[in-house]
């Protein structure tokens, strides 16, 4: 809720200002809806409500409906250029989009407009935080004196280290696979002697995979900041580069780097994105990049000492069939949805800073969060904060965040991954398709677009989707969702 104070533009007609304070009291009530149907309808009665639009725009956000919500800003901004809290959505926008340096800019901009703004202030602050423990690697970072890739028309010249303060402790859930990747690539890192004593190879190419938004990309950046050791994250797009030649050396010169700095770690995020079908000249320098990408990685299975490479990938039946053979990504490992117990363990990580009044009953919002993903969850609480932050903002009083709070948000939410599980329907399930023809029942069996290497491989995902897809198993999820909201 925006601050209505001293905004000159905001003189809307008693009609108007009625239909804006019904939306306020929708927006309180969390439901963002009805409420952006009515700052829709206070904009028709006066055209210049910035307040309709910025809070319109907050609406939006919390819906992340952010093309929507971006546009809404613009309009406050052009309305009232000096405005604060227009570029303080913008960053909340940009932040929710995973654009951390496009969200810092925002709000320096909101509070050189008001150096006052708390909640500006607390974002930023908060993002410093967060940047501090997973800096993309084109980001400048202290270890090595500065560690930015340098690229010149196309080739890379130098890749940028990674480094990362975030550790397992941060990794919520995940017992089981952070005891594996313990054994398998912490104690190789760090305890090589250890592992040689035992004729132990020191190298590995292991793929995380699971579906979106569960830590795939969180328990690898967790890895660094275990181990302390070199790492590079490698950028598919970065590395492609429309002048055929470019995109191999690139690669090389990934790899390179890493042979001459083992210990070492290469984390490929979104691997298939290599080997994704392009049409006509990119498909070639696509398949020229695969058959580099094969060839550094076999240079690593002859000569394993102490390069580890790790893909992560969501659909890892788009990868190319040639990155799956042993001795590649020979290794793969399945990240999960969280579970009721790690959900649990979720929501108190991401309140863990947050203001709270009384006792939060955390089996109650992992009920209330079936099926939700670990970024689903991390989503509500922030979102939460920022609901009760911009309460505050309206009203001049503070007050902390309830459990009622969560609960009206996750009432407003829903989770990410059902429509993931929709999407992937067709890639893993078979089913039979009764025709008649001729008067003649014949069963056809569609089959689902998995090898039956891969229905092997990638069992555990498959029985989740399959589980997740099932109408009983939906109707379970629904009603004690509902029952964990609406009774307990
Ligand atoms: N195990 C976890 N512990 C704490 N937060 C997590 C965990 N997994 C995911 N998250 C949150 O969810 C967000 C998305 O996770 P990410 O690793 O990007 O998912 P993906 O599996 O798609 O790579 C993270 O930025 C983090 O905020
Ligand atoms: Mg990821």
């Amino acid at each position: 809720m925006a601050s209505d104070k001293g905004k000159q533009v905001n003189t809307p007609t008693p009609e108007a200002k009625t239909i804006y304070d019904q939306a306020g009291k929708l927006f309180e009530e969390n439901k963002f809806e009805e409420a952006i149907e009515l700052y829709s309808k206070a904009i028709d009665e006066y055209a210049d409500y910035s307040s309709s639009f910025f809070n319109r725009a907050l609406s939006y956000a919390l819906l992340s409906r952010y093309d929507e919500a971006q546009r809404d800003a613009e309009k406050v901004m052009a309305l009232e250029p000096d405005t604060a809290d227009a570029p303080y959505v913008m960053g909340v926008i940009r932040e929710y989009q995973k654009d951390y340096t496009g969200a810092m800019d925002w709000y320096n901009k909101s509070l050189k407009n008001n150096p006052n703004y708390t909640q500006a202030k607390d974002r930023r602050k908060a993002l410093e935080e967060r940047m501090k423990s997973g800096t993309p690697s084109k980001t400048k970072i202290g270890a090595d004196g500065g560690s930015e890739t340098i690229m010149e028309e196309g080739q890379i010249k130098r890749v940028g280290w990674f480094t990362s303060d975030q550790t397992f402790k941060d990794v919520v859930g995940m017992e089981k696979q952070k005891e594996l990747i313990h054994d398998n690539i912490i104690l190789a890192l760090t305890k090589p002697e250890l592992l040689r004593a035992y004729g132990k190879k020191l190298g590995l190419g292991v793929i995380f995979y699971g579906p979106p938004g569960n830590g795939k990309t969180f328990l690898v950046r967790a890895i660094a900041g275990e181990t302390k050791c070199k790492f590079i994250i490698m950028h598919i797009n970065e590395i492609m580069d429309m002048y055929a030649g470019n995109t191999e050396k690139n690669l090389h010169a990934v790899f390179e780097q890493a042979r001459k700095n083992t210990p070492c770690i290469v984390f490929v995020d979104e691997v298939d994105a290599l080997g994704t079908k392009r049409e006509g000249e990119q498909q070639s320098n696509m398949r020229m990049a695969v058959n580099q990408f094969l060839q550094e990685l076999d240079g690593v299975e002859k000569n394993p000492e102490g390069i580890f490479v790790i893909g992560a990938t969501n659909q890892p039946w788009d990868m190319d069939p040639a990155l799956k053979r042993p001795g590649r990504f020979g290794e793969s490992m399945y990240i999960p949805a969280p579970n009721y117990k790690t959900r649990k363990a979720a929501f108190a990580y991401n309140v863990r800073k947050m203001p709270l009044e009384g006792s939060i009953n955390y089996g109650r919002l992992a009920r209330a969060s079936w099926g939700f993903s670990q970024a689903d969850i991390a989503d509500i609480c922030d979102k939460t904060a920022l609901k009760v932050a911009a309460e505050a903002d309206r009203t001049g009083k503070r007050r902390k965040i309830t459990m009622g709070d969560f609960v009206q948000m996750i009432k407003s939410q829903g989770t990410s991954l059902d429509e993931w599980y929709a999407m992937v329907k067709k890639e893993v399930i078979s089913k039979t398709e009764t025709q008649v023809i001729d008067g003649k029942k014949t069963e056809t069996i569609k089959e689902g677009k998995l090898t039956p290497e891969e229905k092997t491989r990638y069992k555990p995902m498959i029985k989740d989707i399959k589980k997740n897809l099932n109408p009983i198993n939906i109707n379970v999820k629904k009603f004690m969702r509902a029952f964990a909201i609406y009774l307990f």
